[in-house]
């Protein structure tokens, strides 16, 4: 699982768009041996992100071996078939909705944080990123509405920033960054892409390519920020 560089890689969430075509564009790179880890479906590891316990078991079944390089966190929650869907008012607030939206999108991955940032090397660069949403930026609210998803967004990058400076103390190299993907053609976008022109819409693969360039791009001082697929910093 370690290519000729030693460098690993571990995906959440590759049975998603984004998941999927990162953890596939990693291991066509050659520079990183991947695991790719998901819910349902072929993987390297299963996890569920509202049972710490299968993070904890995933921790223990990738972390034996070499220290981590890198690890992507791409799974996220907007819509589902048992009635979850982004409200547009106040008054659509359901609270098991919104605990259930806070539970993937923010407890989730900074439970995937307790577990792996133990993990990754501390002698060299290393990368936390996972993917969180311009629309979690309370600075870029303007439109308001999906009030559960927003929130959930915004307290990760509140948690990754938080990550980003207790890590710097293990290892000054280190990069902990939040990402907006872009609009992308996945399930989840897939009922509101109306109102973005087809020119502004990614396929997974691009959004995936634009991510790990941004990524390579990232320096230690960026640590604990949120980017676009464009590069761009986008404020908190
Ligand atoms: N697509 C966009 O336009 C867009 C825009 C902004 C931000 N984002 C963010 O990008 C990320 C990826 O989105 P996507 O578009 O690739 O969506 P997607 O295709 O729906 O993928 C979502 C992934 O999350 C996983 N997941 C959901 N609940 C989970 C749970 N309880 N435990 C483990 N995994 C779980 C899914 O696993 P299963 O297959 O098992 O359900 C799937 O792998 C999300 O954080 C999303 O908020 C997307």
């Amino acid at each position: 699982m370690v290519d000729g560089t030693g460098k690993r890689a571990i995906v959440f969430g590759a049975s998603g768009g984004i998941g999927g075509a990162v953890a596939a564009r990693l291991r066509r790179s050659g520079n990183y041996g991947v695991l790719a880890g998901s819910r349902s479906g072929r993987a390297d590891f299963h996890f569920d992100l509202t049972d710490e316990s299968s993070i904890a078991r995933s921790a223990q079944q990738v972390g034996s071996g070499k220290p981590i390089d890198f690890v992507f966190i791409a799974t996220g929650l907007l819509h589902r078939d048992d009635g979850i869907t982004p409200e547009k008012s106040w008054r659509a607030l359901d609270p098991a909705h919104t605990a259930e939206v806070l539970r993937v999108n923010t407890i989730g991955p900074a439970l995937v944080a307790k577990h792996f940032l133990p993990l990754l090397r501390t002698d060299r660069r290393a990368v936390f990123a996972a993917l969180s949403a311009r629309v979690g930026s309370i600075a870029d609210n303007r439109l308001g509405g999906w009030h559960s998803y927003r929130a959930s967004k915004a307290a990760l990058n509140m948690l990754m920033k938080t990550f980003a400076i207790e890590l710097t103390r293990r290892n000054p190299q280190s990069i902990v960054a939040a990402l907006h993907p872009g609009t992308v053609d996945t399930g989840l976008s897939r009922p509101f892409q109306r109102s973005v022109a087809a020119a502004g819409l990614l396929t997974p693969e691009e959004s995936a390519a634009a991510l790990l360039k941004v990524i390579d791009g990232l320096k230690p001082e960026d640590s604990g920020g949120l980017f676009g697929w464009d590069g761009v910093r986008i404020p908190f």
